[in-house]
């Protein structure tokens, strides 16, 4: 990885994307050693500001800071308080000043990571940008696929649901495209983006004609709280059209996965037992998540890789 920012999948190309993901094998290594840190970013500092709620990616990057020794600041915003530029700049600013190394940063707003990169000579890692973008969540995703199925080349995904909100399913797809694999997006019309020009993907409106062909089902959390209008006559009616419930889990092929990126919507776009199955690897993905962050945060502000044996 070139770059001193981590803002978009675009930017890694496949190249980037397999750079970090032969990197965090050696992290998945140090995190299952009884003592899971090594000296890699001593002296380094991270600092999380995270403008909307989270649970799994900032306790992610915060572990995965401190497994390679890094010294961490946490901010959390709340969502009702700074909105203006001139504010979010005078925060960001104001964190530089203190002496650090990396920002990951999470806001409501498209492009925010973008606007913050240039305002601080810090490496910024987006965690999620409003609807736009969550490189991170798609690095380790293709991570995952890699990990239970070798590759993702030529492997058939179906990314499931509310498309239209999420940052994850537009990394995503372009993860996994860049990557070799064939994306079909599986929604109620009303839950797509209204256009998808330039999207590499195949678009279907039947779950249960894509199940049988899938090597990989990746269902979306309902957004309940990005939904400003009626989108759905109900959901009991999405899930009974778009859910994965026991019995439509059973049409998928029986090398094929389940995956998530949380917080799951139990009983509304998964059934709770097929969240629980062994083909789920929800709980893979939480992990990996950890040495995903770690392989990017050394990449972007580690020394010369030598030193992340060491330890
Ligand atoms: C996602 C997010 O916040 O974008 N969660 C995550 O980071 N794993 C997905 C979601 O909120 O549905």
């Amino acid at each position: 990885m070139s770059a001193s920012h981590l803002l978009s999948v675009a930017d890694l190309g496949a190249a980037g994307i397999e750079e970090i993901m032969r990197m965090s094998d050696s992290f998945v290594e140090v995190s299952e050693r009884a003592i899971p840190r090594v000296p890699a970013l001593r002296g380094k500092t991270v600092v999380s500001l995270f403008y909307e709620e989270s649970t799994r990616t900032r306790l992610s990057f915060e572990t995965a800071a401190r497994r390679l020794s890094a010294d961490t600041m946490n901010f959390s915003v709340s969502t009702s308080s700074v909105k203006k530029g001139e504010s979010l700049r005078d925060t960001v600013t104001t964190i530089e000043a203190m002496g650090i190394d990396a920002l990951v940063v999470r806001h409501a707003s498209a492009g925010v990571p973008w606007q913050v990169a240039s305002w601080i000579g810090a490496s910024v890692i987006n965690a999620g940008d409003g609807w736009h973008e969550h490189p991170t969540q798609a690095l380790l995703d293709c991570y995952t696929i890699r990990q239970a199925r070798g590759s993702l080349d030529g492997m058939r995904i179906a990314i499931v649901g509310d498309v239209k909100h999420s940052r994850v399913a537009r990394s995503d797809v372009l993860a996994f495209s860049l990557l070799g694999a064939d994306v079909t997006l599986v929604a109620p019309p009303t839950l797509l983006p209204p256009s998808l020009a330039g999207w590499p993907v195949a678009v279907s409106h039947d779950l249960d004609e894509v199940l049988p062909k899938l090597d990989v089902v990746y269902l979306l959390r309902m957004q309940r709280e990005r939904q400003t209008e009626a989108l759905l006559p109900s959901l009991r009616e999405y899930t009974a059209t778009y859910g994965l419930t026991r019995g439509r889990a059973r049409l998928l092929p029986d090398d094929a996965i389940v995956m998530h990126p949380g917080p799951m919507n139990r009983g509304v776009e998964i059934a709770a037992e097929v969240a629980d199955l062994p083909r789920a690897v929800i709980s893979q993905q939480v992990r990996n998540g950890v040495a995903v962050r770690m392989a990017v945060l050394f990449l972007l502000i580690g020394a010369s890789p030598r030193e992340a044996g060491g330890g």
